[in-house]
């Protein structure tokens, strides 16, 4: 038989792991030859965009590098499964390639949105009576996926923000003026992102000493409020605030374009140069606002190890369901002991995952609803263990890459 491997959605630092994680145990199973990847995520199989990946990936080194390299390496997409009842085409378009390819496991590493199709595509060729198996990795920078303990790629998104935030602190310190210095962090409707910024604290900084989240409530007057009370404890005051607090509808149109992707969600980004005018307007002292963007999800220097290797475990589980009979799944982890940290893969529904965002905890959020609680450090510390010993060339870190002609 053969089996296709896809990538969806927001890019990550771990997903072309998971990736790998497939493809090893795609070439220990004697009964699959061709392991496929489809270009840009569903939509390579519904367009017939496939690659051979053992021509691609074709060494242990390629696989290392793959494993160090971020993105997707076979593209991405944002696309929603119609129904079948409004699009039937689509349906036998993804049928005609899997049969024609002779296709038997298709394994769809993605978030919320890409469970979806997980969901869709198994129950229609369970429907029809095929015998093809669909099974679904998660992967998130926003780590917003029910079920699982945390999603992969969000260590390293974790790892590389808070590092960022200290190098952050350490710079905006420097000089006696007072200061506030606003960090801009992703994650859509959940503030994992932002409220992992508090893992410093671990290491004994004080910074941030404000962190906003979306599950937060949130006024502007109530923010320069918390600024200005901070101000008269610190010289130089961080604020960590994720891209989706709440904002009056009126003041998002002010910095949002309004413009939306296939599932309907926003593309958020901006509050933080808001914040940081309404601060110079209030208060009228030095401010920046440094908007982290794509650099969290792709700056796999500082990629967590134990987030890399769990990302090709879970691929590897993933083959390995599906080789069972296992279809409409989605591989999740189980943190079974905090100290020592360890995990157990499981699976579960892919319904039980697709389209809902698991938020950050209302308990771990301080009553002041600026600040995160010493909970949440033991939760996020264990994720942005170890690191990975990147191979470099000419000083700068090496990426693997689809061939020219491939791309
Ligand atoms: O995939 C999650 C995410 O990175 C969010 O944190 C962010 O809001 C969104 O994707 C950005 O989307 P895009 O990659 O389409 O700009």
């Amino acid at each position: 038989m053969n089996i296709a491997i896809a990538q969806s959605g927001g890019p990550t630092c771990a997903i072309n792991s998971s990736l790998v994680g497939v493809f090893k145990q795609g070439l220990l199973t004697e009964e699959i030859d061709a392991i496929f990847g489809s270009i840009n995520g569903i939509e390579g199989i519904i367009n017939d965009e496939l690659l051979n990946l053992k021509t691609i990936i074709k060494t242990n080194e390629d696989m290392e590098l793959l494993r160090q390299t971020p993105s997707t390496m076979l593209g991405s997409c944002r696309y929603k499964l119609p129904d079948y009842e409004t699009e039937p085409a689509v349906y036998e378009k993804i049928l005609h390639t899997l049969t024609v390819h002779r296709i038997e496991i298709f394994v769809y590493i993605g978030g919320n949105d890409s469970m979806d199709t997980v969901v869709k595509l198994s129950a229609y060729l369970k429907n029809i009576n095929s015998d093809i198996k669909v099974i679904g990795v998660p992967k998130t920078i926003d780590n917003d996926l029910p079920v699982t303990d945390h999603t992969p790629g969000f260590g390293s998104a974790a790892k590389y923000v808070a590092a960022t935030a200290q190098e952050i602190i350490r710079d905006s310190s420097v000089y006696s003026i007072p200061s506030v210095t606003i960090i801009e962090i992703m994650g859509r409707h959940a503030g994992w992102l932002t409220a992992s910024t508090c893992v410093l604290r671990a290491n004994g900084e004080e910074a941030p000493h404000l962190i906003y989240l979306p599950e937060s409530d949130f006024s502007s007057e109530q923010f320069i409020e918390d600024v200005r009370k901070e101000m008269a404890k610190h010289k130089a005051v961080i604020v960590a605030i994720s891209e989706g607090i709440s904002l009056s509808e009126e003041n998002s149109a002010e910095f949002q374009s309004g413009a939306v992707d296939n599932f309907g969600h926003k593309y958020l980004s901006g509050v933080g140069k808001y914040l940081e005018r309404l601060v110079a307007d209030r208060i009228g002292c030095k401010v920046r606002s440094i908007e982290l963007n794509v650099m969290q999800r792709c700056s796999s220097h500082i990629c967590s190890k134990t987030d890399i290797d769990e990302a090709e475990r879970i691929g590897r589980r993933a083959l390995s369901a599906a080789l069972d009979g296992n279809t409409g799944q989605m591989m999740y982890f189980r943190r079974i002991s905090e100290m020592p940290y360890a995990v157990t893969i499981e699976m579960t529904d892919a319904s039980n995952v697709a389209n809902l965002e698991k938020m950050f905890p209302k308990e771990w959020i301080s009553p002041e609803q600026n600040q995160v609680t010493d909970a949440a450090i033991s939760y996020f510390l264990p994720l942005i263990q170890g690191e990975v010993n990147i191979m470099m060339k000419n000083g700068l870190p090496v990426h693997f890459q689809r061939p020219l002609q491939m791309r």
